[in-house]
């Protein structure tokens, strides 16, 4: 039996149900989140909680819940759905009422909902390296908020996936901002640079976590836009994100990166990272 959470209520997946003029369905008015799960425990959790909590302010939405609230539901289903390697999805939206740009009233709740899904660590992928295309942000000036619309995301997605390529690494103009589900970051004679987290990009929770572990181990990075041609000559390419851990890209658009391996910076920060799981997790 699968579980999910409707509306703070854990219920039996087939009997789930959301109203067809739910915000969420009708504007894509919401915000979500995805975290890891290890062992059946949540990774970083707490940080991937808050962010949901700031993406909801900055859409002038107030949740029912706080972190702590959030983080005891999520263990429950966990729990209830015996996951023990995976995700775990939430979403809250503006609630339900008839359609109107205007929001509704404060007597309309947020919806919130939540499953659990398995999701194996790619190793193959961590091992081997991934594709990547090029590919225009088409995206509104907000993408820090970890909103419900996804559309600019998905075209380029669709884009990489039907050049049979894992992510589309995406520009505004000359400047490298992320990738359509993931953040991005080149090494260049042993320094990191990833784009700052300002309105052009979403914050990654893997992305901070890899900095962290950067300024720990001393390997220099620096949070600043780079260009096109700085990833095209880039010596090593890494994408970051929940489900991906620390992914080595090794093409960009049919053009190998370095040598065309995984490089050693990124095999690095993939074992520091897998550490730093162990240590909140358990043993992988
Ligand atoms: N995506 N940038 C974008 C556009 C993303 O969609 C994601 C994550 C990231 C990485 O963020 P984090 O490290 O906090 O997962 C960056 C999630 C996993 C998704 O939409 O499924």
């Amino acid at each position: 039996m699968e579980y999910v959470i409707v509306d703070g209520r854990i219920l039996e997946r087939a009997t789930a149900k959301v109203d067809i003029e739910d915000r969420g369905y009708q504007f894509g008015d919401g915000v979500y989140e995805v975290i890891r799960v290890y062992n059946g425990k949540m990774f970083t959790g707490k940080e991937h909680l808050n962010r949901l909590v700031e993406s909801a302010e900055k859409i002038r939405m107030q949740l029912p819940y706080s972190p702590e609230q959030l983080e005891e539901k999520m263990e429950e289903l966990i729990a209830k759905n015996e996951l023990e390697t995976g995700t775990v999805y939430m979403q809250f939206t503006r609630g339900t009422s008839p359609r109107n740009h205007v929001f509704p009233g404060a007597d309309i709740a947020p919806t919130f909902v939540a499953y659990t899904r398995k999701v194996p660590r790619p190793e193959e992928s961590m091992e081997k390296g991934v594709r990547a295309i090029l590919d225009e942000d088409i995206r509104w000036l907000r993408c820090d908020i970890k909103s419900l619309n996804l559309l600019g995301n998905l075209l380029s997605k669709q884009k990489a996936a039907e050049a049979g390529c894992f992510e589309a690494i995406l520009h505004r103009g000359e400047k490298v901002t992320e990738g359509s589900h993931s953040n991005i970051s080149i090494i260049k004679d042993g320094v990191i640079l990833t784009h700052p987290a300002d309105n052009f990009i979403l914050n990654g929770i893997t992305r901070q976590k890899v900095l962290e572990i950067c300024r720990n181990e001393q390997i220099p990075l620096e949070e600043r836009a780079f260009t096109l041609d700085e990833l095209s000559a880039a010596d090593e390419v890494f994408s970051s994100g929940t489900t991906v851990e620390v992914m080595p890209v090794v093409e960009v658009d049919g053009k190998p990166v370095g040598n065309g391996e995984p490089g050693a910076v990124t095999r690095k920060l993939q074992a520091l990272f897998k550490a730093e799981i162990e240590r909140r997790c358990g043993k992988l």
